[in-house]
C-alpha cells in the first residue's frame, strides 16, 4: 500500500486496532517532538475512523464534510466548523469535547488525547498541509494480489477473441483460445463494476470508480490494451454500462440513483435521468437506439426516452429490487435476476394497461425462484438459454418453456458474474472466490478452472 490506508476488507475490529495504533504512536512522537499538528498525517485518520461515515460529500450529515480539508472549511449547518487559530470559537470541538461529547453521533467518542490534537491544530491555526497527490488513485505499478480479487464482471467480446475480467484497479484481458492473460488494463478507478463490447468488439467500456468518490467511465482498445478515454462521472462508483446500437453512445446507472447516456467520443453527458429513488445497477437499449431501460434496487425497471431523458413507464410491477438484468440478444425483451431470487422476462414495452398496479402486463415468463439473491444474468447468443447465478451456483433455462436444463455446482460465495462465449459453446462465471469457471452450458459440464491475476495467485487448473 502506497499510503497509509487500510484495504475496506479488513473487518471492522481489526481496522480500529490498527487504526488505534496508528493514531497513538502519531500522538506519541507529535508530543515528543513536538512538531505542529499536521491536518493530514493527524487529523485526517481521526475524521476518516469517527466521522467520515456520516459527514462526506454523499452523507452530509449536518451539511458538514469531514473528509477534506476542502469540505470541512465549508460551514456546516449552523455555521463555521472552526475558527483558525482560536478553539473557543470553534463548533467542532464543541460537539466531540466535554463529558458527553455529541458526535461522533454513534461510535465510541475520541479520546481527550485525540480531542487535544485536534484543539491543537485549530490553535497552531488550522493549516492545510494535504499533499498535491494525496488522492489520487492512479497506481505507479500494477497492482499485486496476495489472494484472487473478487469478481463482478465478466465479457466476451463479440468476436470471439477476448474474454475480459475484472480485477482489483483493473480489467484481465485474456484471449480466448487457452485462456492465457494477455494484457492488463489498470485504471484510475479501484473498483470495477462493469464491463461491455461494442458491437464491432472494437471498443470495450468500463464503469466503475472509488465510493465516495468518484465514478468513472473508461473505454479501452482491446487490440492495443491502450486507454482511449477516462471520464469522471459524479462522486460514487458507475454501473451496468451498455452500448447504444450506434456503438457511439454508452448508458450506465450510479450510486446517485441516476441514469446517464454520455457520447463515447469525448464523455458529453448526452442525458441524465433522475426518476428512480436508489441506486441504479443495470441498463441496456432498445433497437431503435431512441429508447433504453433502467433497472434499479427501488424494484423498477424504467424506460426512458434517451433523447429528452422523459420517463416512459415502468415496465414491470414493483416487486423486489433489480440486482441483475440483460437484454435478449433478439426480442425487445428484458430479463432481470431481484434481490429476493426472483427471475422474470418483461417486454420492453409501456405498461398503459396495468390498471392500479395490479396487472403485470409485459410479463413473458416467471422462472423457478433462486435460493438468494439472483446475482447475475445473462442468455445465450441465439436467447434459448437463460442463465441465472445466485449463491453456490448457476441455473440454465430453457428460455421457450422456463424448464431447468443445467445446474452449474462448485462455486462458494456468490456469483457476480456470467457470460456466454459469442458461439455459445461456453459459459464463463466468477464472483466471491476470485476464480474463472468455464462451463458448458448445454451439459453443465466444467471445462476449465483458472485464476486470472498474474503470479503467485495465477495457477491455471485444467479440470477433468
Ligand atoms: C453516525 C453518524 C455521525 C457520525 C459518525 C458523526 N456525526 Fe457529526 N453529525 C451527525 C448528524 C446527524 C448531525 C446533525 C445534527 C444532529 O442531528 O445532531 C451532525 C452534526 C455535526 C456537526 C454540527 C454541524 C452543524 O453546523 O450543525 C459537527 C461539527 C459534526 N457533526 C462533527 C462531527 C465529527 C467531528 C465527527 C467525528 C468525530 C462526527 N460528527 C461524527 C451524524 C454523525
Amino acid at each position: 500500500m502506497r499510503s497509509f490506508q487500510l484495504p475496506a476488507f479488513l473487518p471492522a475490529r481489526i481496522r480500529a486496532s490498527v487504526l488505534a495504533l496508528a493514531v497513538t504512536t502519531a500522538v506519541g512522537s507529535a508530543l515528543a517532538a513536538d512538531p505542529a499538528v499536521s491536518w493530514f498525517r493527524d487529523v485526517t485518520p481521526l475524521f476518516k475512523r469517527s466521522c467520515n461515515g456520516c459527514h462526506n460529500p454523499n452523507k452530509l450529515k449536518g451539511e458538514v464534510d469531514t473528509s477534506t480539508y476542502a469540505g470541512f472549511v465549508k460551514p456546516g449547518k449552523h455555521g463555521p466548523n472552526f475558527l483558525a487559530g482560536d478553539p473557543s470559537k470553534s463548533r467542532v470541538l464543541e460537539e466531540i469535547g466535554g463529558k458527553e461529547p455529541s458526535m461522533p453521533k454513534e461510535g465510541d467518542p475520541l479520546t481527550t488525547a485525540e480531542v487535544n490534537l485536534i484543539e491543537r491544530w485549530i490553535r497552531e491555526g488550522a493549516k492545510d498541509d494535504t499533499p498535491a497527490d494525496a488522492y489520487s488513485t492512479r497506481l505507479k505499478e500494477p497492482p499485486t494480489y496476495g489472494a484472487p480479487p473478487v469478481i463482478t464482471s465478466v465479457a466476451f467480446s463479440p468476436d470471439g477473441r477476448w474474454l475480459a475480467i475484472s480485477g482489483y484497479h483493473e480489467v484481465l484481458l485474456h484471449s480466448t483460445t487457452e485462456f492465457r492473460l494477455k494484457a492488463r488494463l489498470v485504471g484510475e478507478s479501484p473498483r470495477i463494476e462493469s464491463m461491455a463490447f461494442s458491437a464491432d468488439s472494437q471498443w470495450l467500456a468500463v464503469s466503475g470508480g472509488a465510493p465516495a468518490r468518484f465514478g468513472e467511465l473508461q473505454i479501452w482498445d482491446p487490440a492495443t490494451g491502450g486507454l482511449t478515454n477516462g471520464f469522471k462521472i459524479g462522486s460514487d462508483c458507475v454501473f451496468g454500462v451498455s452500448w447504444a446500437p450506434d456503438s457511439q453512445r454508452l448508458a450506465f446507472g450510479g450510486a446517485d440513483k441516476s441514469a446517464r447516456v454520455i457520447a463515447a467520443i469525448d464523455g458529453k453527458e448526452l442525458m441524465k435521468f433522475d426518476n428512480h429513488s436508489d441506486w441504479v445497477f443495470r441498463t441496456a437499449w432498445m433497437d431503435d437506439g431512441k429508447r433504453m431501460l433502467s433497472g434499479s434496487r427501488d424494484r423498477a425497471m424504467k424506460l426512458i426516452n434517451t433523447a429528452n431523458g422523459q420517463f416512459i413507464d415502468d415496465i414491470n410491477k414493483l416487486l423486489e429490487p433489480v440486482v441483475s438484468m440483460a437484454r435478449h440478444p433478439k426480442e425487445e425483451w428484458a430479463a432481470y435476476g431481484g434481490a429476493e431470487g426472483g427471475v422474470r422476462v418483461y417486454r420492453m414495452k409501456e405498461n398503459q394497461e396495468r390498471t392500479s398496479g395490479n396487472n403485470d402486463v409485459n410479463l413473458v415468463r416467471e422462472f423457478e425462484r433462486q435460493t438468494g439473491t439472483a446475482h447475475s444474468i445473462a442468455w445465450s447468443p441465439d436467447g434459448s438459454l437463460l442463465a441465472v447465478g445466485s449463491t453456490g451456483e448457476v441455473r440454465v433455462y430453457q428460455a421457450a418453456d422456463g424448464k431447468r436444463s443445467a445446474t452449474l455446482k462448485g462455486h462458494s460465495g456468490a456469483i457476480f458474474a456470467l457470460a456466454f462465449s459469442s458461439d455459445g459453446k461456453q459459459l464463463v462465471t466468477g464472483g466471491f472466490e476470485g476464480l474463472v469457471r468455464v462451463f458448458d452450458p448445454a451439459t453443465g459440464a466444467l471445462l476449465a478452472v483458472f485464476t486470472p491475476v498474474p503470479a503467485g495467485a495465477a495457477k491455471q487448473v485444467a479440470a477433468q
